[in-house]
């Protein structure tokens, strides 16, 4: 009889508990609405719908800039804690979140935990992404190349070239491909190649937005599932959330063909490839510079795949939302004012240089503000600090999820006045409120963990963006009238909000050479 009381009010405290914790914890101060804070599976329930970061978009505006959003998750959307959290040095941890990135069971820039391990790895790779090596040198050179060659896509294959969130793609993938491995796993997109142009089918499955919902919120089922072999992968298959190949299996297969065929050189090769300044070179270089230890190969495999994942969609979704903005009716005095700038600056009669373009002022202001706007990473950024700490003036536990997202630091309208309007000329301005705007500007992170391919992207998109405009305007093509384009940032798709038609992966622009 007493076990029997016993094992009921086990069960019964741990029905209790969550209520318990809401009422009795140490985060039960903190603003946010109690279902969220009981269970987990509340957000979950946000992510499964797509709704996550415009959910807590909107708990920020109903309860201000700290909101509870999970049992042990708080997200914030104030400088303060901007700074406390993403701030150099401030010693907050990547979470488990970002295991899903890992690379061939090996943890790479974007998946390591600790700030040893992390800050270890970005030395290695610093001075290749830094803003020197992109505006001179091989870099510079190759973003040219790249571009020259999207301009004779626009020229060659004028239907394809038009549908952008596929020719930016096949731009942004022959880049990094080239940057990251060189030879051994530079794509030929926009030269045409079928092969390196169905890369892109891994990006645009839509199921891979279940994929990472399982991931993230069943991570041991899902590697499970996808593990198995034989009878039980064949039983097992209609359940997948995402037929194999999954999610960019195909990139990843390029990717490791890129590390086999280099791996494969002989010494001589090997030497004479260093010369390329190839990311995957780069790590080779250092590992034999060790006298014990060294990166295993899959390690390289890994950082230069992580590389290539990260430097695809982000830069694409970025220029394709400029261009489609650009080519608005409503747009038509932004566009002109790029076209006059472009017109205005001398050194770009013949050619469009990375180290011209950088200095172009009003094309800044468009690059930030599309970025403000279309973010191509605007979710949550979750980090935690294995000690107490104080937020914002709250305590928060050790091991607390902590996050903010680019999609609510830009939509503050106390800061961005008519928030949801694409306005690059809000950022020309040089008053108090401008100055205040930048602070709040946040699309590549900050601190240790800030984005390491900046310079690169911005390199990339300031050359097309200039290239571009130097010989074209731009329309929205017939028949895409009035809808956005949508991209895919996890498991939710982002577009503009003042539409409501949504075209996933795709978008129409026509560009009309100028005489
Ligand atoms: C417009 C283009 C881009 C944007 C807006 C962007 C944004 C970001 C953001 C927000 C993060 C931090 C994410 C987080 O902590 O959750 C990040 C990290 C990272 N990005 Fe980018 N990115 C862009 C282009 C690129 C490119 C071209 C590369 C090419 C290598 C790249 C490589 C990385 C890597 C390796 C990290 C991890 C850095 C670290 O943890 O130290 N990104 N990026």
């Amino acid at each position: 009889m007493a076990g029997f009381h016993l094992l009921i009010t086990v069960i019964a405290l741990g029905i209790c508990y969550p209520f318990i914790a809401v009422l009795f914890g140490r985060l039960r101060r903190i603003p946010g609405p109690k279902a969220y804070a009981v269970s987990k599976w509340r957000l979950a329930w946000d992510d499964w719908t797509g709704l996550r970061t415009r959910t807590i978009n909107a708990l920020h505006q109903t309860y201000g800039p700290v909101v509870r959003v999970g049992p042990a998750e708080i997200s914030f959307n104030s400088l303060s804690a901007l700074k406390t959290i993403y701030g150099a040095g401030s010693g907050f941890e990547r979470t488990s979140f970002y295991s899903m990135f890992d690379v061939y069971g090996k943890k790479n820039l974007f998946t390591f935990h600790g700030v040893k391990d992390h800050a270890n790895r970005k030395k290695l790779l610093a001075h290749a992404y830094s803003k020197s090596a992109m505006l001179n040198g091989k870099a510079a050179e190759l973003v040219t190349e790249k571009v020259a060659e999207y301009l004779r896509l626009i020229e060659r294959e004028p239907t394809t070239a038009s549908e952008i969130f596929s020719s930016i793609h096949y731009f942004s993938l022959d880049a990094i491909t080239a940057f990251v491995y060189d030879d051994c796993g530079k794509t030929t997109a926009l030269r045409g190649s079928q092969v390196d142009r169905a890369l892109l089918n891994d990006i645009v499955d839509s199921r891979r937005r279940r994929l990472s919902w399982f991931a993230i919120h069943m991570p041991t089922l899902t590697r499970w599932l996808y593990t198995r072999a034989g009878m039980l992968e064949r039983v097992l298959r209609p359940a997948l959330p995402m037929q194999k190949p999954a999610t960019y299996t195909g990139i990843r297969a390029h990717a490791l063909k890129a590390w086999q065929t280099f791996y494969a050189y002989s010494e001589t090769e090997k030497s004479a490839s260093l010369d390329t300044g190839s990311v995957m070179a780069r790590l080779w270089k250092h590992h034999q510079s060790q006298k014990e230890g060294g990166l295993h190969g899959l390690e390289i495999a890994s950082e230069c795949a992580d590389h290539l994942l990260a430097g695809i969609d982000t830069t694409s979704d970025t220029l394709m939302f400029l261009f489609w903005a650009l080519s608005l009716p409503e747009n038509q005095q932004y566009q002109k004012k790029i076209i006059d700038e472009v017109q205005s600056v001398s050194g770009l009669e013949a050619d469009a240089s990375p180290e011209i373009c950088d200095k172009l002022p009003y094309l800044d202001a468009v690059i930030k503000e599309t970025l403000r706007l279309y973010a191509p990473l605007p979710a949550s950024e979750p980090r935690s600090l294995p000690t107490n700490c104080m937020i914002d003036g709250y305590l928060i536990p050790a091991g607390t999820v902590v996050s903010m997202a680019p999609f609510s630091l830009h939509r503050n309208a106390e800061i961005f006045r008519d928030p949801l309007k694409f306005n690059p000329d809000r950022w020309l301005d040089k008053t108090a409120e401008a100055v205040e705007m930048k602070k709040w500007w946040w699309a590549f992170s900050s601190g240790g963990r800030m984005c390491i391919g900046m310079h690169l992207a911005m390199s990339e998109m300031t050359t097309l963006v200039t290239a571009v405009y130097r010989l074209y305007d731009t329309r929205i093509a017939p028949g895409f009238e009035g809808r956005s384009p949508g991209i895919t940032s996890r498991f939710e798709v982002f577009h503009d909000e003042a539409f409501s038609s949504i075209a996933e992966h795709e978008c129409w622009v026509d560009f009309q050479k100028r005489t």
